[in-house]
């Protein structure tokens, strides 16, 4: 397997405006992140992925970007950003940015001019389109809900297309002047010395239009715009554009959020791929349908999550690279959505950063799952500033639920849940902010889940750091980072375990996820245990390891 220094990554994802505020404005900014870059280096991440920083107006969270190149002010300036750079890079800690290059915000130039002048270029910069019958070229409904298209005010029958909010108007990617202005940028930044991309909604740029009405899907006569618009064909030949044009010639890190279908993975992932690594969403989405309302539980089982992570091992590792994730700012927090309430504590939250942390592929740790962060209780629906939260209690509404269910639903889901602000310390506002107002409500349980309280080595931070340690140095490290996973089969779907081999050398990966004590007869040449949730190993004379509810342990033949 070709070594690449991505490979051997840990990531740690940033989302600024909840990460740390140095102004005392209520909202993160990226001096506060440079005041935090001590931390994260004695966390022993090497790469930290902020989402968007650039100029916006906020619709979407950053993602609706108004300028490119300007570092929006709430979150400091472009030379605050520049010092980021570099002084991470002193650290060993390389910045990768967010590019969000499927939409623009509405109060884009490009945009602005678009809506001024009908014959502008910039017209051919997005997608418009006229309507029938007084209606939108069709019935699409954009992710965040409604119709994907909006009309454009003071002009007939003209609509534009925005797949996520209708502040979101969406590029057109088949306009050679708007990749070519894309890359200038793409490029503008990696010249500046960062480590690559995490790349947004990167499968949506390839749109399949038709005129006309499609069955619905939903109460509100609309169809998931999916269907049309994610991975079409032809999408491969400006993906490879991208990366020949801006990536490849900066030997950047590239992390696509693509929910890519096995048999395409190669195009995407293998070593002449699209990107380094993407996304994967099949075991972060298990708990909510494809068309994506948070109000439609899954019922998902624990096989289905064993078979969609092992999926994902044996598929990214037969084709090139994986991305190894649990949270991230669209999700809430992982220990919510995978074990029952009663059961979350730091054995639970140990198990599943050992699952995730050993398998194979660069892991991306988000901000505040190295402390152990719960989802957050909200006291109304007008606590949430996320748009899609917003969206989703309206659809649950629209499909009949009373509004108490409604807010059970979206709370349970929300992307707010992990957009709370970091908890740090038992100081105001978590030491987050100084501000009588922080942007977003700090979650209440702040004085017992903290960074200043778990300096100790019993925390769920302290083996965190164990985990990133073994990964990054000491004789285990190898295997970790390029070791082929193995599955095994084990008799129980509570059993998770996997073997991680390069060489002679074998690491076996016991996990129990249940809250039962179970056994498992382990392989008398596995003597060594390397990491343990629990002080003590149960490892009896017939060598059958017994597991402690939501045990996790780490063993090695050497
Ligand atoms: C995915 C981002 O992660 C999410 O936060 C955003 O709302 C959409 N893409 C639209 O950019």
């Amino acid at each position: 397997m070709n070594r690449e220094w991505w490979k051997e990554a840990v990531v740690y994802q940033i989302y600024p405006k909840s990460f740390q505020d140095a102004d005392g404005d209520g909202m993160g900014d990226i001096r506060g992140i440079i005041q935090r870059l001590p931390y994260l280096q004695q966390l022993g991440v090497t790469v930290v992925w902020i989402c968007p920083v650039y100029k916006s107006p906020m619709d979407d969270g950053g993602y609706d970007i108004s300028d490119y190149y300007s570092v929006d002010p709430m979150f400091g300036s472009n030379e605050d950003l520049d010092e980021l750079i570099v002084q991470a890079d002193a650290l060993g800690i390389k910045i990768i940015m967010d590019l969000v290059i499927n939409h623009t915000s509405d109060e884009h130039e490009w945009f602005q001019q678009a809506l001024k002048d009908p014959n502008s270029k910039y017209r051919d910069y997005y997608i418009f389109r006229e309507g029938v019958d007084g209606q939108p070229p069709n019935n699409w409904r954009s992710y965040f809900g409604n119709s994907a298209w909006e009309k454009v005010e003071n002009e007939d029958n003209m609509y534009y297309l925005h797949a996520f909010t209708k502040k979101q108007p969406d590029l057109n990617w088949e306009n050679d002047e708007v990749r070519e202005a894309l890359y200038d940028m793409v490029n503008y930044w990696l010249d500046k010395g960062i480590g690559g991309f995490r790349i947004d909604a990167i499968l949506n740029i390839k749109k399949r239009i038709e005129t006309k009405q499609f069955e619905p899907d939903g109460e509100d006569g609309l169809a998931f715009i999916g269907h049309w618009i994610l991975n079409q064909p032809g999408i491969e030949v400006w993906l490879k554009e991208l990366n020949d044009r801006t990536f490849k010639p900066h030997n950047s890190m590239t992390v696509a959020e693509a929910n890519v279908p096995d048999e395409r993975l190669s195009e995407y992932i293998g070593n002449d791929g699209f990107f380094s690594m993407v996304f994967d969403f099949s075991y972060t989405d298990i708990d909510v349908p494809i068309t994506g309302e948070w109000f439609k539980f899954s019922n998902w089982t624990l096989s289905d999550l064993k078979k969609h992570m092992y999926r994902h091992q044996l598929v990214s590792q037969e084709k090139g690279w994986g991305a190894l994730y649990l949270e991230n700012h669209d999700q809430p927090r992982s220990i919510n959505k995978y074990v029952p309430e009663q059961d979350i504590h730091d054995y639970s939250k140990k198990m599943l950063a050992t699952l995730f942390m050993m398998m194979q592929g660069t892991p991306f740790i988000y901000q505040g799952q190295e402390i152990g962060m719960t989802n957050t209780q909200m006291d109304s629906m007008d606590d949430y500033d996320d748009i899609a939260t917003h969206d989703q209690y309206q659809r649950a509404l629209l499909a009949g639920l009373s509004e108490d269910e409604a807010f059970a639903a979206t709370n349970r889901r929300s992307r707010d849940n992990s957009r709370t602000p970091m908890q740090w310390d038992t100081s105001k506002n978590a030491g987050f902010s100084t501000s009588d107002k922080t942007w977003m409500k700090v979650n209440r349980n702040y004085d017992q889940i903290n960074v200043a309280s778990q300096q100790h080595e019993a925390s769920v931070l302290h083996y965190y750091k164990q985990l990133i340690a073994l990964r990054r140095e000491g004789k285990y490290s190898e295997t970790i980072v390029y070791g082929a996973f193995l599955p095994a089969e084990t008799d129980r779907e509570e059993l998770f375990v996997y073997q991680r081999v390069l060489g002679d050398r074998k690491l076996l990966i016991v996990i129990n996820f249940s809250n039962q004590d179970r056994s498992y007869p382990v392989d008398r040449e596995f003597h060594n245990v390397v990491l343990s949730n629990y002080a003590e190993i149960g490892l009896n004379a017939q060598h059958e390891l017994n597991l402690k509810p939501y045990a996790s342990v780490i063993l090695s033949n050497d």
